[in-house]
């Protein structure tokens, strides 16, 4: 039923580097990792980057937002510099190169999609229209060789099953709403993303039961990832790829 890597290194290369950066994914090859997860955004001008936060700050330096900002300034911004000195220079990636290097490497994908407030719809279409592209030389009966959109976005994952009706799609939740089982269907996930600390046993069973994937983020420990695996879980993503093996 779960077609994926059971461990996924997340950002790229968890904490031992600078997250969303094509140095991260090369830290998580290094450590045997050919799973990733990273997330995408769109530029002002509507070309999808690799970005966690929507405001400037945190990884890349300055005052501004993603969103206001053209592709051609945020591919020359250092990504790098934030996280220690040896990674200085390392920029902003587009996706679309992204891609390349993990196709390359044979590097699985977990694309999140994180649409700044207001461009949900735009950002699943654009990343799903892309993708499709990118991927236009992959059956789609081949989902080990194509990516797994996740959003925590409804409307984006909609207008990715839209524009790219065969890149398989989880739903991100924090804690497992309600409506879930709505809100799947809706969504036409294959799989329920979710943070593993609000996650109990029989939620776990009953996602499962239903037919669908179940994906937890992020598990920083053995005792933690052993302890969902009983659970049911599918896979997890983790920030600790020098403490959980590519091959748990
Ligand atoms: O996709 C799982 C996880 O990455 C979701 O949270 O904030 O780390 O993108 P965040
Ligand atoms: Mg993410």
């Amino acid at each position: 039923m779960w077609p994926y890597p059971q461990v996924v290194a997340h950002r790229g290369g968890g904490i031992l580097a600078p997250e969303n950066t094509l140095a991260a994914m090369q830290c998580g090859l290094d450590y045997g990792f050919t799973a990733v997860e990273f997330d995408v955004m769109l530029s002002k001008d509507s070309v999808p980057v690799l970005m966690h936060d929507p405001e400037f700050g945190r990884t890349v330096s300055g005052v501004g937002k993603v969103a206001d900002t053209l592709a051609a300034d945020l591919l020359k911004m250092d990504a790098g510099q934030w996280f220690s000195e040896k990674f200085c220079g390392e920029r902003v990636p587009a996706y679309a190169d992204v891609v390349r290097f993990c196709r390359e490497h044979k590097i699985w994908m977990n694309v999140e999609i994180k649409p700044t407030p207001g461009t949900e719809a735009e950002t699943g279409a654009v990343v799903a229209r892309l993708s499709k592209a990118l991927f236009a030389d992959v059956a789609c009966s081949d989902v080990r060789n194509l990516p797994l959109f996740s959003s925590f976005s409804d409307d984006a994952l909609v207008s990715a099953k839209l524009h790219a009706p065969d890149i398989p799609r989880g739903l991100l939740m924090d804690q497992v709403s309600e409506d879930w089982l709505e809100r799947i269907a809706h969504t036409g996930a294959m799989a329920l993303h979710t943070n593993h600390r609000y996650l109990t046993p029989e939620m776990a069973r009953t996602i499962r039961a239903a037919g669908y994937g179940l994906f937890c983020y992020t598990v920083n420990t053995v005792e933690r990832a052993d302890l969902i695996r009983g659970w049911g879980v599918d896979g997890f993503c983790t920030d600790r790829i020098d403490l959980i093996a590519a091959d748990y």
